[in-house]
């Protein structure tokens, strides 16, 4: 008999909605709609309208992709933050509204734990270190007494960001990290500031710096430039996080951890180093509603009715160190 998980997602720009079967420990289905702008940032407002909209066209397409009925649904997680505030509130109403319907548990999820319990599921990995990367995030973890306690962090913006500034800084029209890692396949390098602190680590000193560069070099050459940089910094402090925690493992998690050139480095680095190295599939790396729902039906079967995280409410500014996992 099927054991299946609802998950929603919608901390920033995807609304996502994924479905996973806790019988055959498989992820059934993970339908996703994303805002997007061809010039300049978000507006909080205009992406939770977005998915508001998009809403029931995701459902319907999760269930159908899964073939199932949303009576089947035994367990309902919502990314309860961190994140915009308007659009946390998406995921948030609508899991609790079909929680209260179908008379079944909801879960709210830390955005950043779903990427690693996705991460640790996928990749097949125990106890690992874990390099997070994503757009307002960029953390090196360790999993301690029922929580993830951050050994280094950036001190400023979260790599994700970064590129994205960097993107804009370039007027590219899809001012996106993938448009950022296709331009730096093809550059040369130029040096740029490195700024590592023992395990934590800066981006915005670099952001600035290669937007001063643009009108001297070429877009691919400071592309080139920025990531080799920026991931040698992350691959730094990684591997010193890795000395210090002992971990036989390492999982590289977020959005950021899309991109093949950081992938390759973080696995010379583990390579070097004598210990694993595993990586989600990308789809699992995005904003994805799988993730949600897999770690809620990872927390509800851990848990049960005792889960400790009773306020089902949102958390714009959720730590990662104070969520129960
Ligand atoms: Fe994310």
């Amino acid at each position: 008999m099927k054991r299946i998980a609802i998950g929603i997602e919608s901390t920033a720009h995807t609304l996502g909605i994924g479905i996973f079967d806790a019988s055959s420990k498989a992820i059934i289905s993970n339908s996703y709609s994303t805002y997007s702008k061809k010039y300049g940032g978000m507006k909080p407002s205009d992406v939770a309208d977005h998915h508001s909209q998009a809403f029931e066209q995701v459902l319907k397409k999760s269930l159908d992709d899964a073939s199932i009925n949303i009576f089947d649904a035994k367990v309902i997680g919502y990314s309860k933050g961190p994140g915009l505030a308007p659009c946390l509130r998406i995921a948030r109403t609508s899991a609790v509204l079909i929680s209260s319907i179908l008379r079944i548990p909801v879960i709210p999820v830390h955005h950043g734990i779903a990427h690693i319990l996705i991460g640790k599921f996928d990749a097949g990995l125990v106890d690992p270190l874990v390099i997070y990367a994503s757009g307002a995030n960029t953390q090196l973890l360790i999993e301690k007494q029922g929580a993830f306690a951050v050994m280094g962090e950036t001190l400023d913006i979260g790599l994700g960001n970064a590129i994205d500034m960097l993107a804009r800084a370039m007027k590219l029209e899809n001012a996106h990290g993938s448009s950022i890692e296709f331009l730096a396949k093809n550059g040369d390098y130029i040096e740029l500031p490195y700024t590592v602190k023992g395990m934590d680590f800066t981006f915005s000193g670099l952001v600035t710096r290669c937007g001063q560069l643009l009108n001297k070099h070429a877009i691919n050459d400071v592309a080139h430039s920025f990531q080799e940089t920026a991931f040698a910094m992350l691959c730094e402090a990684a591997e010193r996080a890795l000395m210090l925690s002992k971990k036989h493992e390492v999982l590289l998690c977020g959005g950021v951890a899309q991109n093949k050139r950081l992938q390759e480095m973080v696995s010379k680095m583990c390579e070097e180093n004598g210990v694993a190295f595993g990586v989600a599939k990308s789809e699992y790396n995005r904003d994805n509603g799988a993730m949600i729902a897999y770690a809620a039906s990872y927390l509800f079967d851990k848990f049960g009715n005792s889960y400790p995280d009773k306020d089902i409410s949102i958390k714009p500014k959720f730590r990662i160190e104070d969520a129960f996992v």
